[in-house]
Formats: structure tokens, C-alpha cells, sequence
């Protein structure tokens, strides 16, 4: 495979970002979502890009005392390659030196997305609780995931 570069996200990027999301979400974010994300001092966003072509992204924000993994994705044909856990990793690592005082990372994901739940879980994420109907298309649970960042 060609080499995989994780860089910081720019608003060029966006529509790229927004094609991949598509393709990898039932209920996918708008354009403006990401638009707002980018744009949000708090937030870290990155893009795994192989050949120009942008082909993964994650995108975590901290509130308060907390930092929230919000979207993690990486388009169907580039999977179980290592990208998702690069993507994670490289985000960590920036929170782990921009934010010292934060302790704590959650997430949500769908109850049935395994996946992301094993990724999550070889990260050091384990699920602190359950939110009934969360999701929509189609309704489904969501399992709140927590981890210590220290
Ligand atoms: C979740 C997602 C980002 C993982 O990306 P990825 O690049 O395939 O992940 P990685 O290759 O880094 O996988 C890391 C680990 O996750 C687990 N994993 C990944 N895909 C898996 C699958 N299909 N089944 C079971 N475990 C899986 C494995 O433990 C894997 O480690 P291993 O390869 O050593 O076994 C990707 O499946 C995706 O984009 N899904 C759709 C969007 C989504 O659901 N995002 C999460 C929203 S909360």
C-alpha cells in the first residue's frame, strides 16, 4: 500500500471529509458539523490521506475537564489496515500534550458496531454505561465508552 499520511485537517478538505462520512454513516453529519468542528479552538481533527485522496478522519473535542471522541471513520476498502488505530493514536497523543490537565476520554457507539467497540477497547476504553434508543436509522442503544487518558 502506498504511505499513509495523518495530518491536520484544513477547510480544502471538508467536502472530501463529507464524501467519506457518507459512505461509512446511516445518519451521517452535515457539511456544517464539520465546518464547525474545524473552526472550534478545542477540537482536534485529522485526516489520513494516501495519494492525495483523503481516506479516514477523526475528530475529538475537549469540553471542560473532558475530551470527547466525536467521529472516527475510514472508508470501507481501506479497513482493518491499521488506519483507524493510527488516526486515534496521532489524536491521543496531540490531546495527551495540548490538554495535561485532562483525564478522562468518552465516546458513544452504536450497541452493534463491533468494530469500533474492539478498537476502542484495545485502546484502554471500556463501556461505563448504556443509552436506550439513542441512535435513529435504525433506533439502537448506544454504549458510552471512558477512558483514562494518565
Ligand atoms: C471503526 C473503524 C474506524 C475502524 O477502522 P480500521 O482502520 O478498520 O481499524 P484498524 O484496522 O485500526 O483496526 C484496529 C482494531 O479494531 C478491531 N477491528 C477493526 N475492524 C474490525 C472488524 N471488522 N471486526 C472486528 N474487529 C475489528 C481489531 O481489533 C483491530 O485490530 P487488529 O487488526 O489487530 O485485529 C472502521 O471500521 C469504520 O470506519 N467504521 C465505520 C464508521 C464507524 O463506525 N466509526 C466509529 C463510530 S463510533
Amino acid at each position: 500500500m502506498e504511505e499513509i499520511i495523518i495530518r491536520d485537517t484544513s477547510y480544502d478538505d471538508l467536502p472530501q471529509i463529507h464524501a467519506v462520512e457518507n459512505q461509512c454513516f446511516t445518519a451521517p453529519w452535515s457539511l456544517g458539523s464539520f465546518k464547525y468542528e474545524l473552526g472550534n479552538r478545542q477540537s482536534i481533527f485529522k485526516v489520513a490521506v494516501i495519494n492525495k485522496k483523503i481516506i479516514g478522519y477523526v475528530c475529538l473535542r475537549v469540553i471542560l475537564d473532558t475530551a470527547h471522541v466525536l467521529n472516527l471513520a475510514v472508508m470501507p476498502e481501506f479497513r482493518q489496515k491499521d488506519i483507524g488505530s493510527t488516526l486515534l493514536q496521532d489524536a491521543l497523543q496531540e490531546l495527551r500534550l495540548l490538554y495535561p490537565d485532562v483525564e478522562i476520554a468518552t465516546l458513544e457507539v452504536r450497541e452493534s458496531n463491533t468494530p469500533a467497540i474492539t478498537l476502542y477497547r484495545k485502546f484502554g476504553f471500556s463501556t461505563i454505561y448504556k443509552r436506550a434508543k439513542y441512535y435513529q436509522m435504525p433506533d439502537e442503544d448506544a454504549v458510552i465508552m471512558g477512558m483514562e487518558l494518565r
